[in-house]
């Protein structure tokens, strides 16, 4: 039953279904109403990447650490350190603006399956389309964004099966409210990353800034905080076993469609090549990072970003391959290919399954290619940043002054932007370890730009060297190029060829293989078409993809774990985190004050009912990455807890859901609350809640 990413709009089959049953108290319209306040009201999509609640009426926002945490790093300085050291805003006027944060609400959406497929025919190429799609697109776009004050986004799902659009409001003024230090926000670093049983604080606070008429506006000092339609109350009675859990929220990606070979590709040729490169990149940056405060706050993010998916992408190897997910798929396609092989099918469906077959084995390598370059060009600045000035300096040289003058502020504004927050030495040694990596596994050294014998150099020596010769070497150098330019200096700049051909490589479009991806994206439409109208699979919900989903479930533990010294394994305790404490540890240290505070044993109205203070719990709801941040909700739309990881022996669950093994961690609200009020005393936060208690 706790399968699935639901959407709002159709909540009223499902509330008919099982919700109430477990529980859920509200009707559809206090969830999902175009007209009415409802719950929706108060989620927002935080940052892009992240899911965050509003929790006040004065706009305040809660969201995960690790949500928060590039902007945290970014309004941190060695001497200021917020990462490291928390920090609490005592009054608004104290409220730190990152330079661009920006929280997204929802305002509706609808279906527009049957308009958008009136604009296609069977006999179309898959690029003639997506080009009558994107037509469509635009005028549903124009029709729908209320002259531009609205952003209109529509997808595509089931593989382009049916479409649906999104109506979304931004508001750009966002602060930073408070945060607790990093050692208690990502308490357990990258070691209990994606594991269970957990032990962190994952949570920070923001807020969001209208003009005078709640209105979104760019900074301003005059701006007050937004009066949002709707905020979250906080209920601070505690949860046990079987308490129903509604997650709402910006699932980024699932594939639960997704072929055996496609997934057999991953396993064997895309995955390993990325983690392998992270890793790479990683273990440079670290041995940086570790060695000076200001080199760390430029890529902790950045940094936590990549080990991240690093262990995500071993832990799903290793799942996919315990549980034989690509062989389960494999016996569901071949149930499919019979179906698809009866008379009144074979026209349409009998080679879908022979196509996509046919496709992934022509691309395995490339997948593999691929996934190399990707960890190149995801880890090393200067890998990217010449060819995003490059074309722009080449207009400058062949332009006339007149329009060099009128080119030059712009650049120069660029330049700026790029020139930020690096620390040269450190991008050296990333680009020469990727690159040794890429091309030893690469079939393509790039063979004009390293010749036979800088292959054999070593790659630091040859960085050395292109970095001497270059102009995007440094900021002054580039900038000395607007006094004197020089296309044919351009041209042969070492450092800007190798970055343009890096980059061609990334967006070549092999001629063997147009037609081949071709027939693969109808077949992948027609497979997902054929699979739900023949009944073979029972998925009734669209893959994540980072739009604004409902999963319901409930609290429900693993298994009895000797790691967790809890009395059920469904919840943390304070103890629990104390247990792991090792000083000076970079993952498991702890600020002094939280151990003093510990032996107080002083937990207030945050005890939970043996008098302990519950730190994290799991709900078996179904979420993916994005859904970080997204409030846990009881029967009645309150807020019991964050949601902020997975648990990694549920990995496999991106391509195949198992209620078995699948657990949502979350933070308990608590938690949340008993840091912000006793360890922080950010009194006059929780005095802007609303809190529910018995
Ligand atoms: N696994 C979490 C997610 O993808 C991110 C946790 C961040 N913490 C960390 N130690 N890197 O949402």
């Amino acid at each position: 039953a706790n399968e699935g990413m639901w959407f709002l709009m159709h909540i009223k089959r499902l509330n008919q279904r099982d919700m109430q049953k477990m529980g859920l108290q509200l009707t559809p319209e206090e969830i999902y109403s175009i007209n009415n306040q409802s719950l929706k009201d108060a989620i927002v999509q935080f940052g892009g990447g992240c899911t965050a609640s509003i929790i006040s009426d004065n706009g305040l926002v809660l969201t995960n650490h690790h949500c928060g945490y590039n902007v945290i790093a970014e309004l941190s300085t060695a001497e200021q350190n917020h990462l490291k050291n928390g920090f609490w805003a005592g009054s608004m006027d104290q409220e730190l603006k990152p330079q661009n944060l920006s929280v997204r609400f929802f305002v509706r959406m609808d279906d527009v399956s049957e308009r958008i497929l009136s604009q296609v025919n069977a006999s179309m190429t898959e690029k003639e389309r997506e080009a009558a799609i994107n037509k469509e697109i635009a005028k549903i776009q124009e029709e729908n964004n209320d002259g531009g004050k609205y952003t209109v986004s529509v997808r595509s799902f089931y593989q382009g099966n049916e479409y649906y659009y999104f109506v979304y409001e931004d508001y750009t003024d966002v602060r930073l409210v408070g945060t607790p230090p990093e050692s208690i926000g990502k308490y357990g670093g990258d070691t209990d990353n994606w594991e269970w049983p957990r032990h962190t604080g994952d949570f920070s606070l923001f807020r969001v800034y209208a003009d005078a008429n709640g209105q979104p506006a760019s900074y301003s000092p005059d701006n007050v905080p937004l009066k949002a339609k709707y905020h979250l109350p906080v209920n601070i009675n505690g949860v046990k076993e079987n308490d129903f859990a509604m997650i709402l929220g910006y699932p980024g990606r699932t594939n639960r469609w997704m072929p055996a070979e496609g997934i057999e590709q991953n396993v064997k040729y895309a995955y390993p090549a990325w983690v392998e490169g992270s890793k790479r990149s990683m273990d440079v940056m670290k041995k940086y990072m570790d060695k000076d405060e200001s080199v760390n706050l430029m890529y902790a993010s950045q940094y936590a970003g990549i080990a991240n998916y690093w262990k995500n992408r071993q832990g799903m190897i290793d799942a996919l391959t315990k549980h034989g997910t690509a062989a389960t798929k494999r016996k569901i396609e071949a149930k499919f290919d019979k179906w698809a092989n009866k008379p009144q099918n074979k026209d349409k469906f009998g080679d879908v399954i022979k196509t996509i077959n046919n496709y992934y084995s022509l691309t395995n390598e490339k997948a593999q290619h691929d996934n190399y370059l990707i960890s190149l060009l995801r880890s090393s600045k200067f890998a990217i940043l010449p060819y995003r000035i490059g074309s722009g300096l080449e207009n400058y040289a062949t332009s006339n002054e007149a329009k060099r003058k009128e080119l030059r502020p712009r650049l120069l504004a660029l330049i700026n932007s790029l020139y930020t927050d690096y620390h040269l030495p450190l991008e050296k040694e990333v680009m020469a370890a990727q690159l040794e990596l890429y091309t030893s596994k690469s079939n393509y050294p790039l063979p004009e730009l390293i010749s036979q014998e800088e292959m054999k150099l070593d790659f630091n020596t040859y960085v050395d060297a292109i970095f001497n010769l270059s102009m995007f070497s440094s900021k002054e150098r580039v900038e000395a190029f607007l006094e004197y330019p020089d296309s044919d200096l351009l041209a042969n700049d070492p450092l800007y060829k190798l970055s343009s051909a890096l980059l061609d490589k990334y967006r070549e479009d092999p001629e063997e293989l147009q037609q081949p991806l071709n027939d693969f994206q109808r077949s992948f439409r027609l497979l997902v078409e054929g699979l739900r109208t023949s009944g073979i699979s029972r998925i009734r919900y669209p893959d994540a993809n980072s739009t604004l989903r409902l999963s319901y479930g409930k609290v429900r533990a693993l298994p009895k774990d000797p790691r967790n010294d809890a009395d059920k394994n469904n919840y943390t305790t304070f103890k629990g985190v104390i247990n792991k404490y090792k000083p000076n540890d970079d993952e498991f240290d702890l600020p002094k004050d939280m151990l003093e505070i510990y032996e107080k044993k002083d937990y207030g109205r945050y005890a939970n009912e043996k008098g302990q203070l519950s730190v994290n719990f799991l709900t078996d709801n179904d979420i993916t990455g994005g859904n970080s941040g997204s409030p846990v909700l009881n029967g009645k739309g309150e807020l019991i807890g964050l949601a902020f990881d997975g648990n990694i022996e549920a990995m496999a669950g991106d391509v195949i859901f198992d209620d078995n093994l699948q657990r949502t961690i979350n933070v308990d609200i608590r938690y949340v609350l008993w840091l912000i009020d006793n360890y922080s005393n950010a009194k006059h936060i929780v005095d802007e809640l609303t809190i529910v208690e018995n």
